[in-house]
C-alpha cells in the first residue's frame, strides 16, 4: 500500500484538481454490455493505493465486476454484491477461466444442431440461387431492404414478395419453445412503452430463432459450459433485437457524394428505444460473432496469472484460502452477516439517484435467464410510476448500506465512493448520511468515463466525469471532524468569481467546459468541507461569465 497522505487541507488550493484518464474497454472488459462500467485502470489504481496483497476488497454494488476482477488480478481477495442477477452473472463469466477445447467442441455441436435450422428462417430466394439473409431493414413495420451473402460478397437488395411473405409468416403465439413473457416497467425515460413485453423487442422470426438457440444451450450437460454459452447468448441478444438502429452515411462514392446514404448497422445502446427504421439481424450470426470475440478474450485470459477460489460465506475469506465471494442479493441483506471490522477496503459505485434504473434496464437479460430480482429492494430513483422508487426510499436504503459499510470496515481503513449527480439534493443528502458516520474525507478526485461506456449523461451541461471520494473510518471520538456543510453561495460569491476567473485564465485561449469549472470548484471547496448547490454555481456562471460555444472564456 502506498503511503496515504492527508491531502484535504492543502494550502495550495489553486492547483488544478487531479483527474484520472480512463482506458477504453477491451479484452475481458468488452465481452458484455453493462451500464456505467467504471474504468478498470482507475479502479486498479485505487485498489493498489489502499490495500496490500491478500487483503479483502468489498464492492457492495459491483455491477459488471470490474473492481472484483481487478482485485483478483492484483492478488487481493474480493467480495462482490449486486441485487441484479445479470450483474453477478456477467461478473462471474467475465472472471472465470474455461477450457478452450471443451468450448470449441460444444460450439461445434451447437452449430450442427441449430445453425441450419436458424438460417432456414432467413432464406433469400433469387433467380440464381438460394442464399442466407444476414440483415433485414424494417421501416415503420415494413420490410424495405435485404442483405445477403453471395460468394462471401455482401449483396444489398430490395425485398422480393417471397422475402416479405417469409418475414411476416411468423407469430409470437406459435413459437413452441421458451421465450420471456415478462412486461417491461412502463418508463418513458428509458423508452419502455406501456404494456410492452420483453418479446415485443424482437421480430417474431428472431424470437423463434433465439428460442431455438436458447433451448439447445439449456440442454448442454456441463454446468460451466452451459453458463458460458448463456453468457454468449445474453451478450448478443440486444444485437438481435429491433433496437438496432440504421446509421446513414452520406460519404463519397467514386468521388461523388452518394445520392442515397449508405446504411450501416448501429447497435443497441439506450434503454428500450425501438427506432422506426431498425435492423433485424440473423440470430445465428449475432451469436457466432459474439462467441468468437469472447473466445478470443478467454484464450488470452487463460494465460493471466490468477486463480479463482470461490467460497460461499464471509468466514471462507476470513479464515480459509478462498479469494472470492459473489452474492446475487440486495446488499442490505448480505452485509448483516458480516462481522464488525472485517473488511480492508471498500470501493464502490452505487446507483447515482435517477441516472440508471439498472433492474429495469436488465429485465431483457434477466427474463431470458429466468431470474426474478427483488425489485422493491433496489436502491434507485425510478421515473416508473409502477415502482414507487422515489428519493426518500433511495436515501433511506443508501443510508442503511453506508452504515453497514462503516460497521464492517476495519478502523483506519478506506472507503472510496464513485459518485456524481446534477441534482443539489442528491449531494446534500449524500453528505448528510456521511456526516453522521465515522468517516473522514481524505481525498476527492475526478475520473473520466471510458470511451464507449454505455449511456453517459446526454443532458445539457451533462456529466463528463465522476468524482471519487475517499473516506477513512475514524474512531468514535473523531466523529465531529471534517463534516461537510452546505453553504449559501452568497457567503463566498466574490471568492468564487475570482477563482473561476483565474481558472479560466490558466486555460490559455481555450476556455473551460461547464463540467470542468464545476469539478474544480466542487473539489476546491469540499476540501475545505464546504458544499455549494450546483444549481447556484450554474446560475453564477451564467450571470457573471460569457462563453464561446460550449467553452467559458471570461467575465461578462
Ligand atoms: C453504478 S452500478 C455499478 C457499476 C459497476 N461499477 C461497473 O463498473 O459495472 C450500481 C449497481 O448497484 C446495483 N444495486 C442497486 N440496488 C442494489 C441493492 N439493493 N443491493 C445491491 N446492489 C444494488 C445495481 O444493480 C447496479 O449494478
Amino acid at each position: 500500500m502506498e503511503m496515504v497522505q492527508m491531502k484535504l487541507f492543502e494550502t495550495e488550493h489553486e492547483k488544478e484538481s487531479f483527474n484520472h484518464s480512463a482506458d477504453t474497454y477491451k479484452g475481458i472488459y468488452a465481452l458484455h454490455k453493462y451500464w456505467s462500467k467504471k474504468p478498470h485502470n482507475v479502479v486498479r489504481h485505487f485498489i493498489l493505493k489502499y490495500t496490500n496483497e491478500d487483503e479483502i476488497v468489498l464492492d457492495p454494488f459491483c455491477g459488471s465486476g470490474i473492481s472484483i476482477i481487478e482485485s483478483l488480478l492484483t492478488n487481493r481477495k474480493a467480495i462482490g454484491i449486486d441485487i441484479n442477477p445479470s450483474a453477478i452473472f456477467i461478473t462471474k463469466q467475465t472472471l472465470s477461466k474455461i477450457s478452450i477445447r471443451d468450448i470449441e467442441n460444444e460450439f461445434k455441436r451447437l452449430r450442427e444442431r441449430v445453425e441450419s435450422k436458424i438460417n432456414s428462417l432467413y432464406r433469400v430466394v433469387r433467380k440464381d440461387g438460394v442464399y442466407i439473409g444476414t440483415h433485414f431493414i424494417w421501416e415503420n413495420g415494413k420490410l424495405v431492404e435485404v442483405w445477403y451473402k453471395k460468394n462471401r460478397r455482401k449483396v444489398i437488395d430490395t425485398p422480393s414478395e417471397e422475402d416479405v411473405k417469409l418475414a411476416t409468416s411468423f407469430s409470437y403465439e406459435t413459437i413452441p419453445y421458451f421465450y420471456p413473457k415478462e412486461k417491461l416497467f412502463y418508463n418513458p425515460r428509458i423508452n419502455a412503452n406501456k404494456d410492452t413485453k420483453v418479446y415485443n423487442l424482437f421480430t417474431p422470426r428472431n424470437l423463434l430463432a433465439l428460442s431455438i438457440l436458447w433451448k439447445e444451450i439449456n440442454a448442454i450437460n456441463d454446468e460451466n459450459i452451459r453458463a458460458f454459452f448463456k453468457f454468449c447468448f445474453t451478450a448478443s441478444v440486444g444485437q438481435a433485437s429491433n433496437m438496432v438502429f440504421v446509421v446513414k452515411r452520406r460519404g463519397k462514392f467514386n468521388g461523388k457524394t452518394r445520392k442515397s446514404p449508405k446504411k450501416e448497422v448501429g447497435s443497441w445502446v439506450i434503454g428500450y428505444w425501438i427506432p422506426k427504421e431498425h435492423f433485424e439481424i440473423n440470430v445465428w450470426n449475432c451469436f457466432e460473432n459474439r462467441y468468437k470475440k469472447i473466445l478470443k478474450a478467454k484464450k488470452i485470459q487463460n494465460k493471466m496469472n490468477y486463480i479463482v477460489r470461490e467460497g460461499s460465506k464471509i468466514e471462507d475469506l476470513l479464515f480459509s484460502d478462498y479469494n472470492l465471494l459473489l452474492f446475487k442479493k440486495p446488499v442490505q441483506d448480505v452485509l448483516k452477516d458480516f462481522p464488525d471490522n472485517s473488511i480492508d477496503y471498500v470501493i464502490t459505485d452505487p446507483p447515482h439517484g435517477d441516472r440508471q434504473p439498472y433492474l429495469e434496464l436488465s429485465l431483457m437479460w434477466n427474463s431470458w435467464l429466468e431470474e426474478h430480482p427483488e425489485y422493491n429492494k433496489e436502491i434507485v430513483v425510478s421515473d416508473s410510476k409502477e415502482r414507487n422508487k422515489n428519493k426518500e426510499d433511495y436515501f433511506q436504503l443508501l443510508k442503511e448500506v453506508f452504515q453497514e459499510i462503516e460497521r464492517v470496515l476495519k478502523h483506519g481503513r478506506y472507503f472510496s465512493l464513485m459518485f456524481n449527480s446534477l441534482d443539489d439534493n442528491t449531494w446534500i443528502n449524500l453528505f448528510s448520511i456521511i456526516n453522521n458516520l465515522n468517516f473522514e474525507l481524505i481525498d476527492i478526485e475526478t475520473f473520466e468515463y471510458s470511451a464507449g461506456s454505455v449511456v453517459q449523461d446526454t443532458r445539457a451541461g451533462g456529466l463528463k466525469t465522476d468524482f471519487i471520494l475517499t473516506f477513512r473510518k475514524t474512531l468514535l471520538m473523531d466523529k465531529d471532524k471534517n463534516k461537510i456543510d452546505v453553504i449559501s453561495i452568497n457567503c463566498e460569491k466574490d471568492n468564487i468569481i475570482e477563482l473561476i476567473e483565474k481558472y479560466i485564465q490558466n486555460s490559455g485561449n481555450h476556455g473551460r467546459y461547464t463540467y470542468q469549472i464545476i469539478n474544480y470548484l466542487t473539489i476546491y471547496f469540499i476540501k475545505q468541507t464546504k458544499l455549494f448547490k450546483l444549481s447556484d454555481l450554474f446560475k453564477l456562471l451564467q450571470k457573471e461569465f460569457k462563453r464561446d460555444g460550449n467553452l467559458w472564456v471570461g467575465r461578462r
